[in-house]
């Protein structure tokens, strides 16, 4: 008999009419209670965060059967008495896979810290909260694709190796073959030096040069050794670019993008966004609904650091025009001083990128960071400069290597176009569509300094 999933069965519009029918479920036994000839099994597929009960009256099964254990049952479908389902099993057959012993499995009744459960991920899938988290991760993404195509971007696939730092921090993993580190360059397996990318921002102007509108979206790596609960060394971005396109058309594909992705997942993840709110944030789905339906708020860079200095609050780190804002001031803007996210824009050059569109007071460049509530940054992104001479002169101020950016260079000489983008960090995305704390916890295997486990 063919197997049904448990979403199937406990989620179909009209639970009744599946009563009298016969299926096969597997999955992953989460409890059983009951005598030895009469038990009730709880079991889990990952489909959904609901557990099916499943009642069997077959003593030499039930003694096999412990929290852990992998089965196929089949048997009747019936109403079920209990509040908790509309639907029970009555097992006709239960067949066990694998055993589990009661003894060695971590994963008994009670609940586990998030920071012990980091250090079993390989069963870390098995308990409620990352199954939510990953099928709400898996929901984000295909929000992502959903939204883009809908609107006409075409999707490409950046290199992972590069040679260029497109955000000239210089925090990048290198990529080599060189036994010994001190060769020259030049004996590489590439014939240079190469990293793991830090964005494909650059890549993915080049293509927006011809096909207009693009997304990327890919793992990103950085070595920035941050030990916080908003960074990873590895990490999946999403960087829409689109020509022909000024600061405004960004910001507001941008919050569109964001308000886009939380509608979708209180339209369709309701389950889990539920169990995170009752467990994980109280207050949850009314804050999700509050970014889905209100227009973000909008300052600038220099309004952004009046607000700070006039702040009732005591901060860790200087506020001062020309800084750039730490976590604690960005938090602090959105949600204390706006209460909702709010973009940024207009920051001054010197702690921006390169490639920035400068702006006509000869001090900004025209960036925005969307700031969120709990957060902080979730999304970087600018108009890019498109003109020539002053990217040239840029590029040389800064002491960069021009020969490295010959390329990004010939597309300003080469039917040049106002072209803009951002990056959206995936993870952090999905703590602020969960609630979840730490970003370690909402990517299945997360790479942190002196962390590439499992
Ligand atoms: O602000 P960032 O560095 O911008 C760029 O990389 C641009 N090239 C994007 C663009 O315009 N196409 O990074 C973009 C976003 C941040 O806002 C943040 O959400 C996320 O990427 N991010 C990280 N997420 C997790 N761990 C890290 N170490 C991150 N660094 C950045
Ligand atoms: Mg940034």
């Amino acid at each position: 008999m063919s197997r049904t999933k448990i979403k199937e069965i406990l989620h179909a519009k009209d639970p009744s009419s599946l009563a009298g029918k016969q299926v096969s479920v597997s999955g992953w036994v989460r409890t059983v209670r009951g005598q030895k000839s009469f038990a009730f099994i709880e079991v889990n597929d990952g489909s959904t965060l609901a557990n099916l009960q499943i009642i069997s009256e077959d003593a030499e099964t039930i003694a096999q059967l412990q929290t852990g254990v992998s089965l196929t049952a089949t048997g009747m479908l019936a109403q079920s008495p209990g509040k908790n389902q509309a639907l029970e099993m009555q097992a006709k057959e239960i067949r066990v896979y694998g055993p589990c012993s009661a003894e060695k499995y971590p994963l008994q009744k009670k609940r586990h810290s998030f920071e012990y459960l980091r250090t079993i991920a390989h069963l870390r899938p098995r308990t409620n909260t990352q199954g939510a988290v990953l099928r709400i991760r898996s929901a984000l993404a295909f929000a992502t694709h959903l939204f883009f195509q809908q609107r006409g971007f075409i999707y490409v696939h950046t290199p992972v190796i590069t040679g260029s730092d497109c955000e000239g921090g210089g925090e990048m993993f290198r990529v080599t073959t060189l036994e010994n580190l001190a060769r020259d360059p030049s004996e590489d397996f590439f014939g240079k030096k190469t990293f793991l990318t830090v964005s494909g921002q650059l890549e993915a102007e080049i293509v927006a040069c011809a096909l207009s509108d693009v997304y990327t979206f890919g793992p990103t790596f950085r070595a920035e050794n941050s030990n916080t609960s908003r960074h990873l060394a590895e990490f999946w971005m999403i960087e829409p670019e689109m020509a022909f396109a000024d600061l405004k058309a960004d910001m507001e594909c941008a919050q569109d993008y964001l308000q886009f992705c939380i509608r979708y997942v209180l339209e369709n993840c309701m389950e889990d966004l539920q169990f995170f709110d009752k467990f994980v944030e109280n207050g949850l789905l009314e804050r999700l609904r509050h970014v889905a339906e209100s227009p973000f708020a909008a300052i600038t860079y220099t309004e952004a650091v009046d607000i700070l200095k006039k702040a009732p609050k005591k901060f860790e780190f200087p506020v001062s025009w020309g800084l750039d804002l730490q976590s604690e001031h960005e938090r602090y803007l959105s949600e204390e001083h706006c209460k909702k996210p709010v973009i940024v824009t207009d920051y001054p050059a010197g702690i921006k990128a390169f490639y920035m569109r400068a702006n006509e007071d000869g001090k900004t460049v025209a960036a925005m960071d969307i700031l969120v509530p709990k957060i902080g940054e979730i999304i970087g992104g600018s108009q890019r400069e498109e003109r020539l001479d002053i990217l040239e002169a840029k590029i040389a101020a800064l002491g960069l290597n021009r020969e490295d950016y010959w390329w990004y260079l010939e597309l300003r000489e080469f039917g040049s176009v106002p072209h803009a983008g951002f990056g959206l960090g995936f993870e952090r995305l999905v703590l602020f569509a969960t609630g979840m704390e730490n970003i370690r916890d909402v990517i299945p295997f997360p790479r942190t300094p002196g962390h590439a486990d499992f």
